[in-house]
């Protein structure tokens, strides 16, 4: 059998991003009704969790979202395993997945991930490396068809066309967004500071008219269906605080931000997230801001692509 990975936004395409929408707002669904939704009890199955670096969200909606579809978790940190001892990745990779059904990591490089997954017998899913973020961009994206859904009920009509504005770095999750850009027919608006800037190369697109750069961060919120942001300082990158807070210091979603989106425009954010510098209190805390439903839809999509990465399409 075809072992799927899933190490960045592209290794599915968008008939499979349609399918886990679907799939996604039906186990939402259950879950909101208090019904069973258990495709991993019997036989049981199991999911390694991986962390090198912090998490609150993916950890608890990985491990919360395994149990909730009948399976197992094993939790592993860099502090208590072999892999902050250096084990080779590899010996790693082949010895858990042959224990497991499935592995989680969050790490540094994606070269890592990718090294891991190349000796894994089981799928592989990106909890977030220093290039990508894959998960959290499926959660977003579900919860924009969520909130704003297209007439027809295709989710994929809800996206294509719509323009999202991110304000910030040019991280692993503005590389994400150009990605999920690209391939599902939308425009990201990229506005960061000088010396942060996304590279195409890096973030793995091959059609840069998926987005357009501005150095006024207010410009690039013109007419945005969605105006997104992260922290100033990403995990990883903490030496660079000082200078960042310096070089970011207008790159901060305010009101007047918001007031020249569109007037239905949402809010997103990954979290965590610090007010009074990416965001205001007034934006994350305002109407238009849907981060909660944000964070909450992280579990309903893992689970959706959980079951479709062992299971594949049960519809
Ligand atoms: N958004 C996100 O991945 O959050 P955590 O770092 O808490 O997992
Ligand atoms: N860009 C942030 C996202 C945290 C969920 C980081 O990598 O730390």
């Amino acid at each position: 059998m075809n072992i799927r990975h899933y190490l960045q936004f592209k290794d599915l395409g968008a008939d499979e991003y349609a399918y886990l929408f679907a799939r996604a707002a039906f186990i939402k669904a259950k879950f909101k009704a208090v019904e069973k939704h258990q495709p991993f009890a019997d036989p049981d199955r199991t999911l390694a969790m991986i962390f090198e670096k912090a998490s609150t969200r993916t950890r608890v909606s990985f491990e919360a979202g395994m149990y909730q579809l009948g399976g197992s978790v094993v939790h592993l940190t860099t502090g208590d395993s072999q892999l902050g001892r250096a084990e080779p990745i590899e010996d790693s990779a082949k010895v858990i997945s042959r224990m497991v059904d499935l592995v989680m990591i969050r790490t540094y490089e994606q070269s890592k991930l990718e090294r891991f997954a190349a000796h894994s017998r089981v799928p592989v899913i990106n909890g977030l490396t220093n290039e990508f973020h894959p998960c959290q961009i499926l959660a977003d994206l579900f919860t924009l068809v969520e909130h704003r859904p297209a007439a027809s009920g295709n989710p994929l009509d809800a996206l294509r066309g719509k323009v999202v504005a991110w304000v910030g770095d040019g991280n692993n999750m503005a590389n994400t967004w150009l990605q999920a850009a690209e391939l599902l027919g939308f425009t990201v608006h990229v506005s960061t500071p000088s010396g942060y800037e996304v590279d195409a190369k890096l973030a793995g697109i091959t059609n840069p008219a998926g987005y357009k750069v501005f150095s006024d961060p207010k410009a690039a919120c013109q007419g945005a269906d969605l105006v997104t942001t992260d922290v100033w300082t990403s995990m990883g990158f903490e030496a660079e605080n000082e200078v960042r807070r310096a070089a970011f210091a207008q790159w901060c979603v305010d009101e007047a931000m918001m007031a020249v989106a569109r007037p239905d425009a949402l809010f997103m954010h990954c979290l965590p997230a610090h007010r009074g510098e990416e965001v205001s209190a007034e934006v994350i805390d305002g109407p238009q801001s849907v981060v909660w439903d944000e964070a909450e839809n992280r579990m309903h999509v893992q689970k959706a692509l959980m079951e479709y990465l062992l299971l594949g399409r049960l519809t």
